[in-house]
């Protein structure tokens, strides 16, 4: 039997807020590969997504550097609103637990303290 709206949305409500805990340690290498793949689909086109080069967009920093500047955790919930940085060129992402969580992964592996782990 289908479960009932209602009842999906409180379910997704709940994984928004624990997914942080949920995520196991072998599961993040994976993560961070779907996470690889859809910052190359989303947002290669203006911000650098590796651990070097120069974004396309000259006003748009490299996800490295903003996974450096960021605790990317915090980036969570902007992520889960919607990414409003109030820059016209940057557009509005609305993306579910699991592609955030992803993406955050790949932050991860992109941060300074995760390289020296
Ligand atoms: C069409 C170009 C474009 C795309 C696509 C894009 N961005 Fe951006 N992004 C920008 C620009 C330009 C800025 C700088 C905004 C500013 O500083 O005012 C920015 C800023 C940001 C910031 C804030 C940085 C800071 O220091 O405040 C984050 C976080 C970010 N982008 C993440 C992403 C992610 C993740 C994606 C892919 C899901 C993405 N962006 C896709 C253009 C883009």
């Amino acid at each position: 039997m289908p479960l009932r709206p209602a009842f999906r949305v409180i379910l997704l409500a709940g994984l928004a807020c624990t997914w942080p805990l949920a995520a196991h340690a072998g599961d993040e290498k994976a993560s961070a590969g779907r996470g690889a793949k859809m910052v190359k689909d989303m947002c290669a086109r203006c911000h650098a997504v590796g651990l070097d080069g120069e974004s396309t967009h000259k006003e748009a920093p490299p996800l490295r550097d903003i996974a450096n500047r960021y605790p990317v955790d915090g980036l969570a919930e902007a992520f889960a609103e919607g990414i409003v940085v109030g820059h016209p060129d940057m557009p509005e992402f609305k993306l579910s637990p699991d592609a955030i969580a992803d993406l955050l992964n790949y932050m991860r592996s992109l941060s300074l303290s995760s390289q020296t782990q």
